[in-house]
């Protein structure tokens, strides 16, 4: 197995695929944007809609595996590249339920491990039934198709809520509890073939906007929650039976709950410190795991702040970088994006900790943050 296909050729595409290229692979990355930033640096990209069959097809030819970088991709395409005798990993059951709030959510409880309250709502009928079981404030998601907090609306009161469901224009939505976390934190993991699973170090994340800004590895969490937290993702990734790297987002609560938020299929914005702290990156373990190759029992090198640059629709050139390497503890990772769209995900930075992962330190990675501004100068 030398050949990988990826659908979708977004940032982490873009690192799935340096790292395979690192280990020897050749890599086909599909993604209707021409030089996307997995296509960069990929061996080759074909240009087409992920649901393009006679694409999806040529991917499979191609290649000797498929993978894909995003769960918001039409199952038909991997259904198609299965029934057609072609190897893709993670498979359609396990994109089926992870693509599908409702379906991840009763996947979740069926496995024994909380999530916050939630009811389906199909009809404008089913809102106040959901608002009496749930009760407020409450979050309604779009079961299909979210992702950074798209497709999302809080809801304080019924009339709140009746107003969310008019706003997604009937799509199928779950209307959640909100859960007032004190942390919010995550678990990459990675299961293969044989049964094996690996989780790295409970991370902490802070979202903005329904978007993650910052991920501190570890997370400034009880050894017990921690324990929980990976168990609870080795559980997960065993039921589903995952091949690859997966993670599982929680909320924390004041009582010490750890309650099951979602779970991505591939990996995720909050392990991108694995690549500077680890010995072995998530991207690194993915490309394992498909490949049908030992996994690599993560070891942390250094604790680590990761923080995300967005764009901020000022402009497409980022200015502040040599000062913010003026800082040796920090790596800059650029996705190689044209166009800095504000909320848009451009890149990232990880600092790399000598000491603990404390308030200290979050403080001097938002000082390094500041340095960055997006601007419409060409520097000389
Ligand atoms: N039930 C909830 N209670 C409190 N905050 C929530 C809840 N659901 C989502 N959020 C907030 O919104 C963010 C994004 O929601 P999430 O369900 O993870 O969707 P996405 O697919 O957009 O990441 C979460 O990380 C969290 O900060
Ligand atoms: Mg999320």
């Amino acid at each position: 197995m030398d050949r990988i296909g990826v659908i979708g050729g977004g940032q982490l595409g873009r690192m799935f695929a340096i790292d395979a290229k690192r280990m020897g692979y050749h890599v086909v990355t599909l993604d209707p944007q021409e030089h996307s930033p997995s296509g960069q640096v990929s061996d080759e990209q074909i240009v087409a809609p992920y649901e393009d069959k006679a694409a999806i097809e040529e991917l499979g030819r191609k290649t000797d595996i498929v993978t894909y970088e995003f769960e918001n991709i039409d199952i038909a395409s991997v259904k198609y590249l299965e029934d057609h005798g072609f190897k893709v990993s993670p498979n359609s059951s396990v994109l089926r339920i992870t693509q599908d709030r409702t379906l991840e959510k009763r996947f979740v409880r069926e496995c024994g491990i909380p999530t916050a309250d939630f009811e389906e709502i199909v009809h404008s009928s089913d809102v106040a039934g959901a608002a009496m079981s749930v009760g407020f404030p409450a979050i309604l998601k779009t079961a299909r198709g979210g992702y950074d907090g798209k497709g999302q609306w809080r809801a304080r009161t019924l009339d709140e809520a009746k107003g969310a469901f008019a706003a997604s224009k009937g799509a199928r939505l779950i209307f959640e509890k909100m859960i007032p976390f004190v942390r919010e934190l995550s678990v990459i993991a990675t299961r293969n073939a044989k049964d094996e699973v690996v989780t790295y170090p409970v991370v902490e994340n802070v979202h903005e906007s329904g978007i993650l800004a910052m991920s501190i590895a570890p997370a400034r969490v009880s050894e017990d929650v921690a324990n929980r937290a990976r168990t609870m993702a080795t559980t997960i990734g065993r039921k589903l039976g995952i091949v690859g790297t997966y993670c599982v987002e929680y909320f924390l609560t004041a009582k010490d709950e750890v309650l099951v938020n979602e779970i991505a299929p591939r990996p995720h914005n909050s392990g991108h410190y694995t690549i500077d702290v680890t010995q072995c990156s998530q991207y690194e373990q993915h490309v394992r795991a498909i490949c049908n190759l030992p996994l690599s029992p993560p070891r942390l090198f250094a604790n680590a702040i990761m923080m995300n640059i967005l764009g901020e629709g000022t402009g497409d050139h980022l200015d502040g970088v040599d000062d913010l390497l003026s800082d040796p503890s920090i790596e800059l990772h650029m996705y190689g994006k044209k166009h800095a769209v504000a909320r848009r995900k451009m890149g990232h930075f990880t600092m790399v900790l000598n000491g603990p992962a404390d308030e200290n330190a979050i403080k001097r990675a938002h000082a390094a943050h500041k340095k960055l501004r997006w601007t419409t100068a060409v520097p000389q």
